[in-house]
């Protein structure tokens, strides 16, 4: 079988965990490849809302193992307090919760120098969660990361300790930065003795072991297209690769095991965080857009910028994603206005574009709009889109022609219910 992969084509926050939650029965693999717990992931059903930053959005379905890839970065105290905010709910994770050998640990100190890092750099800052993220990717990359197979080592203290002090020596350059490691260390060494609980795999083996034998795997992206390190909107991005490639370095698959690429996007735009956003709304509108969608960020709680849908930017996600098929969520949360807008093309420097340009930060960027038909109607007790406004259907078909993928999810509320098949 192939993998299949679900990933943001927007700035994140599409609703990837609802609609992964929603596809898990379909499956017997959900896999994580890249990101960590910058991600906020939500998943609502039975009156139960709840969110995940690490661990795969299958965990809830008994029968499905839920795999943390080698792309992964582990922040050891989030990973505990996940595991022990799953304890009011039964969920039996510990012989179906895998964590690759090869996925990198967050240090404490990955956090102190996000921290410095954001501070250093005053009104240019990224606006990162301030997970640790970039810190740690960096070391990847740089080759002083730890992994998490390293736990097992009998040198792990020694190992960590030589990073902490490697850490510790660019903190000092950072004028009037101050921290203390001590509280912070408590925790995490706590957290890496809940981790060894779990069973370390070499997720490269168990995903081609899977392939083989005709499981089902979904890849589950973190953060969104435009995020992405190579192809977001540089510098104002993550440090990996949310796209579909980072499926294959994140967990190993092979780039000819890839099937479907489900791509999700809102019907709307939003992003949390610093950089360009080229429809972004500043008016009455936007503040609407936000309160309606109840949009503040899943990890931090900051208000997540709005605006309307950008098909520039969402065709750009489509082609780097190879995208085969499309789920539109929060379509209800547009039902307060009397007419949508999305925007076909931009204007820059006088002249009109229809790609996606490399310069978004220091170029003045005037997005054109259409305009369609708003149905003003509630949407959230749909229980088919056949029953849907016909205006609604028809900014349906509208993103599909424009898009040139089909929409096969429609989602019309944050419940796993609110879910409707377009066919
Ligand atoms: P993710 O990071 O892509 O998993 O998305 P988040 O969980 O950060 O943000 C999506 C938010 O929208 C969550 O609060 C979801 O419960 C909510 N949500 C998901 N789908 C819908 C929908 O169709 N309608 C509405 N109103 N809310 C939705
Ligand atoms: P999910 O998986 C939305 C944004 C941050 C910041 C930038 C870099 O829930 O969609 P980082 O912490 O990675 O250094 O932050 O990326 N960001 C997200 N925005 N959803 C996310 O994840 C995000 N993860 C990171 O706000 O602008
Ligand atoms: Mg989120």
């Amino acid at each position: 079988m192939n993998v299949d992969v679900l990933l943001g084509l927007q700035w994140g926050d599409e609703g990837k965990g609802k609609i992964v939650d929603v596809l898990t029965p379909k499956y017997d693999i959900i896999a994580r490849f890249q990101g960590g717990p910058n991600a906020g992931h939500t998943l609502e059903f039975e009156g139960i809302k709840h969110v995940l930053h690490t661990i795969p959005s299958g965990i809830f379905h008994p029968e499905v193992v839920n795999l943390v890839g080698n792309g992964v970065v582990i922040d050891p105290v989030i990973f505990k307090q996940e595991l022990d905010k799953l304890a009011p709910y039964d969920v039996e994770y510990k012989s179906r919760l895998l964590i690759s050998k090869k996925a990198h640990l967050i240090l404490p100190t990955h956090k102190l120098l996000d921290a410095a890092s954001e501070m250093a750099k005053g009104k240019n800052k990224i606006g990162s969660t301030l997970k640790g993220i970039g810190p740690t990717y960096m070391d990847k990359t740089g080759r002083n990361g730890l992994r998490v197979g390293d736990i097992l080592s009998p040198n792990f203290q020694k190992k960590y300790d030589a990073l902490v002090a490697k850490h510790k020596n660019i903190l000092s350059h950072y004028d009037g930065f101050t921290y203390s490691l001590d509280e912070l260390e408590g925790p995490w060494f706590e957290g890496i003795k809940t981790m060894k609980e779990l069973e370390f795999v070499d997720s490269e083996i168990y995903i081609d072991e899977a392939i083989k034998t005709g499981k089902k795997v979904l890849a589950e992206g973190a953060q969104g297209t435009m995020l992405d390190i190579d192809f977001g909107t540089y510098p104002f991005v993550t440090s990996s690769n949310t796209i579909t490639a980072g499926t294959c370095t994140g967990l190993g698959v092979p780039p000819t095991k890839v099937g479907k690429v489900i791509g999700i996007f809102k019907a709307y735009c939003t992003r949390v965080g610093s950089g360009p956003f080229p429809t972004e709304l500043f008016d009455k509108d936007g503040e609407d857009m936000g309160r309606e969608g109840h949009e503040f960020g899943a990890t931090t709680g900051r208000p997540r910028r709005c605006g309307w849908i950008d098909l520039v930017q969402l065709r750009y996600s489509i082609m780097i994603n190879g995208v085969t098929e499309l789920c539109m969520m929060k379509g209800d949360v547009l039902s307060i206005f009397d007419e949508i807008k999305a925007c076909t093309k931009y204007i820059i420097d006088g002249k009109e574009v229809n790609h996606f340009p490399f310069d978004l930060n220091d170029s003045e960027i005037t997005p054109v709009y259409e305009k369609l038909p708003g149905w003003k109607k509630d949407l959230t007790q749909l229980e088919s889109l056949e029953d849907a406004p016909d205006t609604f259907k028809a900014y349906v078909d509208y993103l599909e022609k424009q898009l040139n993928v089909p929409i096969r999810v429609v989602s019309v509320g944050p419940d796993r219910k609110q879910t409707l098949a377009n066919s």
